[in-house]
């Protein structure tokens, strides 16, 4: 175990958006009112994702372990975002239907829909939270509508419809197709908008799939037990609108016993996070240009999660493609896992962070310091993003 810190010759690029905030660690989250854990537990296919030691990792970061969380098959999806989809959906549906949902059972609601039903589920989505959403209306037997903006792989898009979900493709970026895919349902009794994020008055669906999320850290909390390891001093959440790094604020700052350090990761090119955290008020900024981390392409905060990023959430910072890329092949070719350049994106902010002294202190990690890299997506999930000739 290594006892000094190394001397990482790719200093950090000094446009990344750092940002710190000591007191975020004291910040106290609102309870929770319900736990969507049972009921993922009751779903098929249903088992904690692995949570995988990386002690070459580790060394090289100067740290005692480093632990990736690897959603690179969740519930037979290579991304962590049916954790939230599933749990919305089947509230909405429940609630659409008049039924109470105390008892999770999703073949009791599917059950429960009418055959003549002309339900359909409608999302915008970078494409992971699309799929998922268009895989809960196949399990239920009703519709899917998934807008997506521009730079969504085609084998993304082919995924989502393979799903049995309708396509609306663009053009356009992320925040203008959640407004498009919005006013498509206004006034349409029978569609229900599924959005992953929020602004005001659309605040309850993206609750529900912010409480699915919880799942992951609850998971996360036992398996770090089960391991023996005491305490967490840092975990590194890759970032688009917020709505999973609310949930780890929520969580860390809130139910878990652990309190470690929690580091937003973005792109460069779509921080908004870290922009928001910066100017200390949510700051839209222009995603317009592509990035290989496309599930993190969003230029706009979640305004539901706003609160508690800006309460709990210790440091952001920003990751350029490159830097993503060399995490994804440290993972993928020396560490085994498969992860994609959103799930490395977490390896990269890590780097970005640990590879500069002033940074180790302003977190106060030491040699002895125990990492957990949310690694949110599987290599599966756009597998030519990282096939260019240019990466
Ligand atoms: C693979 C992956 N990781 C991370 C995120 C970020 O989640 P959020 O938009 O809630 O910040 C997304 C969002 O779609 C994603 O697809």
């Amino acid at each position: 175990m290594p006892q000094t810190t190394p001397d990482m010759s790719e200093p950090a690029d000094p446009q990344d958006h750092w940002y710190f905030r000591h007191e975020a660690r004291t910040w106290a989250a609102a309870a929770q009112s319900r736990s969507a854990r049972p009921f993922h537990r009751a779903l098929p296919g249903y088992q904690p994702t692995p949570l995988v030691s990386l002690p070459g990792i580790a060394a090289e970061c100067g740290v005692a372990a480093v632990l990736a969380k690897d959603e690179s098959a969740r519930m037979a999806l290579p991304a962590f975002k049916i954790l939230g989809a599933s749990w919305a959906v089947f509230r909405a549906v429940n609630r659409y239907l008049g039924r109470d949902d105390t008892d999770v059972d999703l073949a009791g609601l599917r059950a429960a829909i009418p055959v003549d039903q002309e339900l359909t589920l409608v999302t915008a989505s970078d494409g992971n939270h699309g799929r998922a959403v268009a895989r809960m209306a196949a399990l239920l037997g009703i519709r899917a509508r998934v807008h997506l903006p521009d730079g969504v792989t085609p084998e993304a898009v082919t995924a989502i419809r393979a799903e049995g979900a309708a396509v609306v493709e663009g053009p356009g970026i992320y925040d203008e197709m959640v407004r498009r895919a919005a006013a498509s349902t206004v006034g349409v009794s029978t569609e229900l908008l599924v959005q992953d994020t929020s602004w005001p008055g659309y605040e309850e669906v993206p609750g529900w799939i912010v409480q699915g999320y919880h799942t992951l850290f609850q998971e996360i909390d036992s398996q770090v037990a089960d391991l023996g390891i005491g305490g967490v001093d840092l975990v590194a959440v890759p970032t688009g609108v917020g709505s999973l790094l609310q949930a780890a604020a929520d969580h860390y700052r809130g139910a878990s016993a652990l309190r470690p350090r929690l580091l937003s990761v973005e792109p460069t090119s779509a921080a908004c996070v870290a922009a928001s955290l910066l100017a200390d008020r949510p700051v839209t900024v222009d995603t317009a240009r592509p990035t290989v981390m496309a599930g993190l392409n969003c230029g706009s905060v979640s305004a539901l999660g706003w609160p508690s990023i800006r309460g709990g959430i210790d440091a952001a910072v920003g990751v350029s493609d490159a830097q993503a890329i060399d995490a994804l092949r440290d993972l993928n070719d020396g560490a085994g896992l498969t992860v994609g350049p959103c799930g490395a994106s977490a390896l990269a902010g890590v780097r970005a962070a640990l590879s500069r002294q002033d940074r180790r202190d302003q977190l106060g990690l030491t040699a002895d310091a125990v990492v957990v890299l949310v690694s949110t997506e599987g290599f599966d999930a756009n597998p030519h993003l990282t096939n260019g000739p240019d990466l």
